[in-house]
């Protein structure tokens, strides 16, 4: 089996070293050292270039590197017939987990006003509100949002979720659908976005959806940065609508250096690292994948392409 490696975001070597680790058997070739394009079998991808994955004739297994699969199918040229699978991994979604705890936490407890009394010298008593009396608001209730969910109802939120289809999780009050946007955003004092990017949810967080909030909300996008319409988020967070936000995904990756995003007060830019693959802990799964291939078993971990995730 030839898999073909390509990524400019992720360490290609130690992903092949991972895979060989695996499978010593594998004939790994990293772009755009590809040899033969009708020899390759498997596409290892992430972000690749318009037409690439399409230059491959014998091609039977894209595999994404990550969760998300936006990336992949932005490619217009992108071969259907090829089953696409992706990452669905415990360390990965344990990871956004934390991320999504920790912005959160941040929030509820005040520390960035903390930390700027602090910085003035200023003691200041602040009145502490109860967890259940927030409402975090989770957009994707997938393997991501899911996690995250029962982790909030566990430190004691009341958490609400939006998805396509309703959910049922203990403590989660779920809404589902367009219909029910408006009645799911109007409840949440802190929105996290943990949904996929289709052409369904770009821009969904928009002067609209952000006008729909409590005021004084807070909004953690770690999903992609095409949900989030950028003039938008700005306009609140300056009318005061919004109190903060943390993002990690933006519709320009890496953020340019003069982006308003970097210096603005309630503004937390992180660089799309809330989650990552680890290649020694999903290079498994791949290997698993093409193994099932080989052997005419079904493809785990499959992206449905009408859906688009
Ligand atoms: P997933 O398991 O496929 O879950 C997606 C969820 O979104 C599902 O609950 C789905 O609803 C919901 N959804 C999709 N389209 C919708 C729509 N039009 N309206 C309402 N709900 C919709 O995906 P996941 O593994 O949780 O990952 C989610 C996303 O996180 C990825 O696609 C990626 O963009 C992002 N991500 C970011 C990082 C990072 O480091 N920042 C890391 C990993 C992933 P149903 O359940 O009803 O189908
Ligand atoms: C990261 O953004 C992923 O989709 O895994």
């Amino acid at each position: 089996m030839a898999v073909l490696i390509y990524s400019r975001n992720h360490p290609v070597e130690d992903w092949a070293a991972a895979l060989r680790k695996e499978a010593p058997d594998l004939d790994i070739r990293l772009h755009p050292q590809t040899g033969n394009p009708a020899e390759i079998d498997v596409a290892l991808v992430w972000k690749p270039p318009p037409g690439l994955l399409q230059s491959f004739p014998n091609l039977k297994l894209i595999q994404s590197f990550g969760a998300g699969v936006d990336g992949i199918l932005a490619d217009p040229n992108i071969p259907k017939h090829v089953p696409l699978a992706r990452v669905v991994d415990g360390r990965l979604t344990q990871g956004m987990s934390e991320y999504v705890l920790l912005h959160v936490l941040r929030f509820h407890r005040q520390v960035d006003t903390m930390a700027n009394n602090q910085r003035n010298r200023t003691w200041r008593w602040l009145p502490l509100v109860d967890a259940s009396e927030r409402v975090v608001g989770i957009m994707g209730m997938g393997t991501l949002g899911g996690h995250v969910a029962r982790k909030l109802v566990d430190f004691g939120f009341q958490v609400a979720s939006w998805s396509r289809g309703l959910k049922a999780v203990d403590g989660v009050t779920s809404f589902h659908g367009d219909d029910h946007l408006e009645g799911f955003l109007r409840i949440c004092n802190i929105l996290v976005c943990l949904l996929p990017l289709t052409p369904q949810t770009r821009g969904i967080i928009s002067r609209r959806t952000l006008s729909l909030l409590p005021r004084g909300a807070y909004v953690i996008n770690a999903g992609r940065g095409g949900h989030v319409v950028e003039a938008d988020l700005l306009h609140a967070l300056d009318s005061e609508w919004l109190s903060g936000a943390t993002l990690d995904v933006f519709n320009e990756e890496p953020l340019r250096p003069d982006h308003p995003f970097w210096t603005h007060p309630k503004v937390t830019v992180t660089p799309h690292n809330a989650a990552d693959s680890i290649p020694a802990h999903v290079a498994p799964q791949i290997v698993d994948n093409i193994r099932r291939l080989q052997q005419g078993l079904p493809i785990l971990r499959l992206v449905d392409y009408a859906r688009g995730y």
